[in-house]
């Protein structure tokens, strides 16, 4: 098992241990020398080079920068992924769950060998500073390390249960459905993708990894670990290409035991009506989606603690965390003094090349998002918003061929308006003041999403009211390391609700791998 990776609080903590750096840096050219490569997808084992043809992945720090060619995978090649998963399963399904364990704690010892190439990759990838890059790998050890110990707890999820008569004796058992397409984002391409085939793989189930096509080589390092620790050919398989060449089979192919999707709200209810519409029968589906997280700020915070808890959870890789937060509402009688001071912090934020020691925000990922960017903040203009900081595209020297912009605020929006409402995923906070804390909390859950929510107060009675009332899946007080990002394995449960999110059971939680099993009620008579 891998050795025992910083205490569960985030890569905040971490941003102090010197010894990193030099090892981050090595890895950073080592991925220089070597990327820009051909890859293939791995079904059952096999290398499989696509008759549709490659697709290029270039970094968003600077485009000039080839990342690799990958296949465009076509519906034959899911068709393949599905049947190679299915014949993996058998297996799988059928090998102890200790075994199942054992490999994927293998997993993660390679993972912490291997933290500083695959950061490095993750970093060039999707523009990541290097402590959120390696935050990724330690969260995926962790995760290995809290899913082994839950499967050790339950036994393998296997309960004795009552005597429903006499001589009766029953034994309820929990057994994987089947093969699963993982489909994973790219804001987290190594550790959310390792969340969801992580709960598949430990619980017997076999997966057919389908990265986001602008990560596909950290989805590749991903599967490589999987393979390498033991996981057997078939049991993970990885596919790669437009995620539209994958949905009609994904969706309709009745080999398919369950689907788990992470990523945006309009795809992810695109596939889940599909999916239940396609299929004989009701099968199970984990979507986790966007949202559009609150920070509240009451008269009673500590101001620097609220600043900093602000400041990291909104601009934090760019605000391109589901868990981000996009709107802040501060209590009115300290708004102005609280946006002075959010102000000051936030031009203080180093934005730039997130290889380069320091940089708190890279670029975003694509061009699409930086004309995103431009709209939201002309149209915040013209619907009389003030921009307090930021609103800056950057464009400047070796900034030029990457996706930067500026870390932005924006006040004196009505609260009504679209952009209070509609996730963006772009480092852009929109803030609105409020009298009461009913109102805050009334604000705060005015929106169909519902994944992440934080408060800053003093009194215990605001923070009761808010935890009573307030309607998301992950919530926190007082959180200067983040107000609302930030969530780890075995310390929060990292679950949305309503739009954010169906299971309603997280990952990192006591429950999540139950999200990947079902109960067979076992009665002997003796
Ligand atoms: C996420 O946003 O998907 C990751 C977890 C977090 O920041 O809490």
């Amino acid at each position: 098992m891998a050795k025992k990776s910083p205490p569960k609080v985030t890569y905040v903590s971490m941003s102090g241990d010197p010894s990193l750096d030099p090892k981050f840096e090595a890895a950073a050219r080592r991925f220089r020398s070597d990327a820009g490569g051909r890859h293939p997808m791995f079904i059952g084992g096999e290398k499989v080079w696509s008759s549709a043809g490659e697709f290029e992945s270039r970094s968003p720090i600077d485009t000039s920068i080839m990342v690799g060619r990958f296949q465009i995978g076509t519906r034959s090649d899911a068709k393949a992924a599905i049947e190679a998963a299915l014949t993996g399963f058998e297996e799988w399904r059928d090998t102890p769950w200790q075994r199942r364990v054992e490999a994927l704690e293998e997993f993660a010892r390679l993972v912490d060998e291997r933290k500083f190439d695959i950061a490095a990759a993750i970093a060039y990838e999707v523009g990541k500073n290097r402590l959120e890059a390696l935050a990724e790998c330690w969260e995926a050890v962790d995760a290995v390390r809290y899913c082994a110990e839950l499967m050790r707890k339950e036994e393998g999820y296997s309960t004795k249960m009552g005597e429903g008569g006499p001589g009766e004796h029953t034994t309820v058992v929990c057994k994987p459905y089947g093969a699963w397409p993982v489909i994973s984002p790219f804001n987290f391409p190594f550790m959310l993708a390792n969340g969801m085939a992580l709960g598949a793989l430990m619980t017997g189930n076999s997966v057919i990894l389908k990265p986001t096509s602008a990560a596909p080589l950290t989805g590749l390092m991903l599967y490589a670990a999987y393979v390498d620790a033991g996981v057997p050919a078939g049991v993970v398989n990885y596919v790669t290409g437009p995620g539209g060449n994958f949905e009609d089979e994904f969706a309709t192919n009745t080999d398919v035991a369950g689907i788990a999707f992470t990523g945006s709200r309009d795809v992810g209810m695109k596939l889940y009506r599909r999916f239940h519409a396609e299929q004989r029968y009701p099968k199970p589906m984990l979507l986790e989606m966007g949202s559009k997280n609150p920070t509240i700020v009451m008269a009673s915070a500590d101001v620097s603690k609220a600043v900093e808890g602000t400041v990291r959870a909104a601009f934090g890789y760019g605000g391109q965390k589901c868990s981000a937060t996009s709107r802040l509402f501060v209590q009115e009688s300290i708004n102005d003094e609280f946006l002075d001071a959010l102000g000051e912090r936030t031009t203080k934020l180093a934005v730039g090349n997130p290889i380069e020691k320091g940089t708190f925000m890279g670029p975003l990922i694509n061009a699409a998002a930086v004309s995103k960017f431009e709209a939201s903040v002309a149209e915040a203009k013209r619907s009389g918003g003030r921009v307090l900081v930021g609103g800056d595209v950057m464009k400047s020297g070796s900034l030029a061929k990457g996706f930067y912009v500026s870390p932005t605020v924006i006040t004196h929006l009505p609260l009504s308006h679209r952009l209070f409402r509609d996730e963006l995923f772009l480092p852009i906070i929109v803030a609105g003041k409020f009298k009461t804390i009913e109102e805050a909390i009334r604000l705060a859950n005015d929106t169909d999403y519902g994944l992440t929510a934080g408060i800053f107060t003093e009194k215990k009675s605001e923070m009761k009211e808010f935890f009573e009332r307030i309607r998301f899946g992950v919530t926190y007080a007082n959180r200067s390391g983040g107000s609302t990002t930030g969530a780890w394995p075995g310390a929060q449960s990292f679950t949305g609700w309503n739009a954010s999110g169906l299971t309603g059971r997280g990952v990192g939680g006591p429950h999540y791998l139950l999200n990947f099993l079902r109960d067979q009620s076992q009665t002997v008579v003796a």
